[in-house]
């Protein structure tokens, strides 16, 4: 019987399906397998089921002589060294379209929760500065009429996009290709929807920063490391970015203690873009769905470009 290895428990049916035809070993621990743990995981394995937390790269498919394929439980495959994958013979699934509304919506919370300074407001309450209505008390950004600058016009960003033409918001999409400084220099808002490669990496650096109009918003639910960590603190210290609302930060997960969190203007979630119920449970459908394939040799539904 193939063997799969799951890295995390996954409460979802869709693993029934698996168990069906397969021998399948779940890492149950609360937090990732370790490298080693990982290595040993793969050692014997035909199928991975894994998680952006995971880092797969070419010394650990070297340790998995077995492995056809190789499904990642998201839509993004930075995790995965998709070169040594494809070096090694073996396809690279991921979990697209069934994690868009959920992180779309995400965005579009974070955009209005900078917006209308909610954690500053929602301070004010419990400290007993709201002492009375404020004419000018808390004024923040009228969404109708703002510039958003989608960077990464993917389905994703598409949606976000979408959702903030609905608010009334003047939306501009920018690709690989675009005037990227341009285009910062006019938006009220930025919300990041590139996926993670040596190309974007660090992208959002101190002098992209400071193209942006000052007091803007930036807004990242893609990939922690499209932002320089250093950069964004002192853009937020400065006052030059109005306020900062991420979903994904790097380092990831970041330590309570970390730098970042001592800037101002500044909230940050703990990667939950995807966090509905029926996002976890189609992305487990569709990750099923890459490793059943890939265990029968055919070309998986849904892989990584
Ligand atoms: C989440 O960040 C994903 O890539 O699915
Ligand atoms: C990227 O894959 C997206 O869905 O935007």
């Amino acid at each position: 019987m193939p063997r799969c290895f799951v890295t995390r428990t996954l409460p979802f049916p869709a693993l029934d399906r698996l168990r069906a035809a397969h021998d399948v070993t779940v890492w149950d621990g609360p937090l990732p397998p370790s490298p080693e743990e990982l290595r040993s995981g793969v050692a014997s394995a035909d199928g991975l089921l894994c998680l952006l937390t995971d880092r797969i790269d070419d010394a650990l498919l070297d340790a998995a002589p077995a492995l056809k394929v190789i499904s990642n439980y998201a839509v993004g495959a930075d995790n995965v060294d998709l070169d040594a994958a494809r070096a090694h013979g073996i396809p690279v699934g991921v979990t697209p379209d069934v994690l868009t509304d959920a992180t779309a919506d995400l965005t579009l919370a974070l955009i209005l929760t900078a917006a209308r300074r909610l954690p500053e407001a929602a301070a004010a309450v419990t400290t007993g500065e709201w002492r009375t209505w404020e004419p000018a008390g808390w004024l923040g950004l009228e969404l109708r009429g703002a510039r958003l600058v989608v960077v990464g016009p993917g389905r994703i960003g598409r949606a976000v996009g979408d959702r903030a033409e609905a608010f009334g918001m003047e939306v501009t999409y920018v690709g690989r290709r675009d005037d990227l400084d341009a285009a910062v220099a006019e938006a009220d808002v930025v919300s990041l929807h590139a996926p993670l490669t040596s190309s974007t990496k660090g992208l959002f650096d101190a002098e992209l920063l400071a193209a942006m109009k000052p007091g803007a918003i930036l807004v990242n639910t893609a990939r922690g490391g499209l932002v320089g960590t250093d950069a964004l603190r002192a853009a937020l210290a400065s006052g030059a970015l109005g306020f900062a609302a991420l979903d994904v930060t790097d380092p990831e997960p970041l330590p309570p203690d970390h730098p970042l969190l001592t800037a101002p203007n500044l909230l940050v979630v703990p990667h939950i873009g995807s966090a509905t119920t029926a996002a976890r449970e189609r992305m487990a459908d569709l990750a099923v769905d890459n490793l059943l394939a890939g265990l029968d040799g055919r070309p998986l539904p849904h892989a990584a470009s």
